[in-house]
């Protein structure tokens, strides 16, 4: 497995894998390191559609606001680097924030609408600026066909995928289900954070979801539905940002269920940690 930490080993390193690979495909796994089964079923996924797989670990300043845990996100290069040997990986990008944004640099990719409005876009205010600035300069660094995103963080998968097609980006997103704990906790490098007893009730936010879905399935209006669901997270000391019906690639809320895609969408704070999860809720019954 070969690593890059500059610009130029990078593009050296991506071309002597292709050239070996009889000029095949790059498919890149975007993270922030830490990782756990949910970066390796991306990396698995990765395996699959492309013969040369790239990972990138950077923990991107432009995406955390001012008030938020970067210096405390976790990091831990040397188990990453275990666990891609093991993964299969052939090429870590691992770039320090100089190396990705040298001193001068002002450019920003902003998703100025629909996916990126509401929810995350919200409660994070410029998250997802820095999540389309790296996303776009991981693509062109790297020059991947393919890029692999889980279905966990659901409204950063629909901004990139708004962004590729916006910019003609020459890559395909692939999405690629939530990896979850045996209780239907959603995995998240940060759930690390959540105390004992915190991850015992932890589960209740995807079960939650999965009760939303399963009442809105049946017909009728959302709104009672997803009150219920916030009133009963609340009691159990979640603190709810939001828990929404959503058309789901434009994130917009829905009333109740069409006939487009839709879902639940949620983030709640336990303790220091927050929750995100969605779930996809499929049309009515009878229709
Ligand atoms: O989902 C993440 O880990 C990050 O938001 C990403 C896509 C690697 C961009 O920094």
């Amino acid at each position: 497995m070969r690593i890059a930490r500059d610009l130029d080993s990078l593009r050296r390193e991506a071309a002597a894998l292709r050239a070996a690979a009889g000029g095949g495909a790059l498919a890149l796994v975007p993270t922030m390191g830490a990782l756990h089964a949910g970066h390796l079923a991306l990396v698995a996924a990765a395996r699959r559609a492309a013969p040369v797989v790239a990972v990138s670990i950077f923990v991107n300043p432009l995406q955390f606001g001012p008030h938020e845990d970067l210096a405390t996100y976790p990091r831990d290069e040397e188990g990453d680097l275990a666990k891609l040997r093991g993964a299969g990986c052939d090429l870590v990008w691992l770039p320090s924030v100089e190396a990705m944004y040298p001193p001068g640099s002002v450019t920003v990719v902003e998703v100025a609408g629909p996916p990126a409005e509401g929810f995350e876009g919200a409660h994070r205010p410029g998250h997802f600026r820095g999540v389309a600035t790296v996303c776009a300069k991981l693509f062109l660094q790297t020059g991947a066909e393919v890029a692999l995103f889980g279905e966990k963080d659901w409204q950063q998968l629909q901004v990139v995928r708004r962004m590729v097609r916006d910019l003609d980006l020459p890559v395909r997103i692939e999405p690629v289900p939530t990896v979850r704990e045996a209780d239907g906790l959603a995995l998240s490098s940060r759930n690390r954070f959540l105390t004992a007893e915190e991850r015992a009730r932890a589960p209740l936010l995807a079960a939650s979801l999965r009760e939303a879905a399963a009442a809105l399935a049946a017909g009728g209006p959302a709104a009672p539905v997803l009150a219920e669901a916030t009133a009963a997270l609340a009691a159990a000391g979640f603190a709810v940002d939001y828990f929404a019906l959503v058309e789901a690639e434009s994130l917009r809320p829905i009333e109740a269920l069409g006939d487009r895609p839709a879902r639940l969408v949620a983030a709640a704070r336990l303790g220091r940690v927050r929750l995100l999860d969605n779930i996809g809720v499929p049309p009515p019954e009878g229709r």
